[in-house]
């Protein structure tokens, strides 16, 4: 089985994600990391973001393996680096040399030990659209975005990091409006997506509506 979940930042993905990941034994790919991947690396590297032959050429040579180490520093979740990723993730280039990346995991799923998944679970902006347009479950999970900013403002505090309500929400704003208006994959649901508007939902009532969607269907 593979389900798509795509949404703008902070919208509940990752949640939703991970509640089915542990109830129907898939395999999660978290596909804003191959993104953040490529922008923390050129950071780290003193590279300009802008330089799209450049982010090709680190998106062309990137690994799982170097991903999951560079997902370990600290940097890698902050805003500056969510910025970072939305400028490459623009890029055409970038996104054409990650996708095959992203669609062999739903070939041979597995989990983080190396064990085999029953299928594979994907979040991002076009899982649902262009990286497994065949998903057997597709669901687009949105919310306001004073919403998804207070939610990344409280991630954000309780791991230390001291970043502005106000700058978060502008920091949103600005990706909500590059994800959206990029000539290539573009946010937008899939025709055939389920949309979850999670504003005045909490995570659990979305996680219930989205299983009850799955078992009556399987
Ligand atoms: O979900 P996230 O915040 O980790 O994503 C980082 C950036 O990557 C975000 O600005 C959008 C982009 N992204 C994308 O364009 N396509 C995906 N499938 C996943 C993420």
């Amino acid at each position: 089985m593979i389900i798509t979940i795509d949404g703008p930042a902070a919208a509940g993905k990752g949640t939703l994600a991970a509640k089915l990941s542990a109830k129907y034994d898939l395999a999660y790919f978290d596909t804003g990391m191959t993104y953040r991947a490529v922008g923390l690396a050129m950071t780290l590297d003193g590279k300009d973001l802008q330089d799209e032959a450049l982010a090709e050429d680190y998106a062309k040579h990137l690994t799982f393996e170097q991903m999951h180490a560079l997902s370990k520093n600290p940097a890698f979740r902050s805003s500056k680096n969510g910025v970072a990723a939305s400028i490459v993730s623009a890029m055409p280039k970038v996104r054409a040399a990650l996708l095959k990346m992203q669609q062999d995991f739903a070939l041979s799923p597995v989990f983080a030990d190396g064990s085999k998944a029953k299928g594979a679970i994907y979040d991002g902006r076009d899982t649902g659209t262009v990286v497994c347009p065949q998903a057997d479950f597709k669901f687009f999970v949105t919310a306001s975005p004073e919403v998804r900013a207070q939610r990344r403002y409280k991630e954000l505090q309780e791991k230390g990091q001291d970043t502005p309500y106000a700058e978060v929400l502008s920091d949103i704003i600005a990706r909500d409006e590059r994800d959206r208006t990029r000539s290539t994959a573009p946010l937008k649901p899939a025709p055939d997506a389920i949309i979850m508007d999670t504003s005045n939902l909490d995570i659990e009532a979305v996680v219930k509506k989205a299983m009850e969607l799955i078992d009556a269907k399987r």
